[in-house]
């Protein structure tokens, strides 16, 4: 599939996520102060989506049972989520986030 084009830049501010479908995935698109990650949506703990919770740095947190996932990494950092999501390759271009879906980002830890 390659990258696809999945939202303009400009269009989430800092801390802001959107959750989208793309190739029968249900994947969030967050905006960092940094940088921009694409995830899984829904939460390894309990098939719970990621979109309901919050940004904090890097991190983003579970509403559910308040387990926190490096965006980078996809690496759950607080008990109870051992297993963590994946984050997939990001680019923006031409004033456009792309996102490959078929390829995790070469620091995400989950096994896909
Ligand atoms: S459903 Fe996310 S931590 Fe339990």
């Amino acid at each position: 599939m390659g990258f696809v084009a999945i939202a303009a830049a400009d269009e989430l501010a800092v801390d802001e996520m959107k959750a989208f479908e793309l190739d029968g995935r249900r994947l969030l698109l967050v905006r960092t102060a940094d940088d921009f990650y694409v995830v899984d949506e829904m939460c390894t703990h309990e098939d719970y989506s990621l979109a309901l919770g919050c940004i904090k740095g890097r991190r983003i947190k579970c509403s559910l049972h308040g387990s926190y996932f490096d965006l980078a990494t996809g690496e759950p950092d607080e008990e109870p989520a051992d297993e963590p999501i994946c984050s997939y390759r990001v680019k923006v271009e031409n004033g456009q986030v792309w996102v490959d879906p078929a390829q995790t980002r070469p620091e995400s830890r989950c096994r896909r």
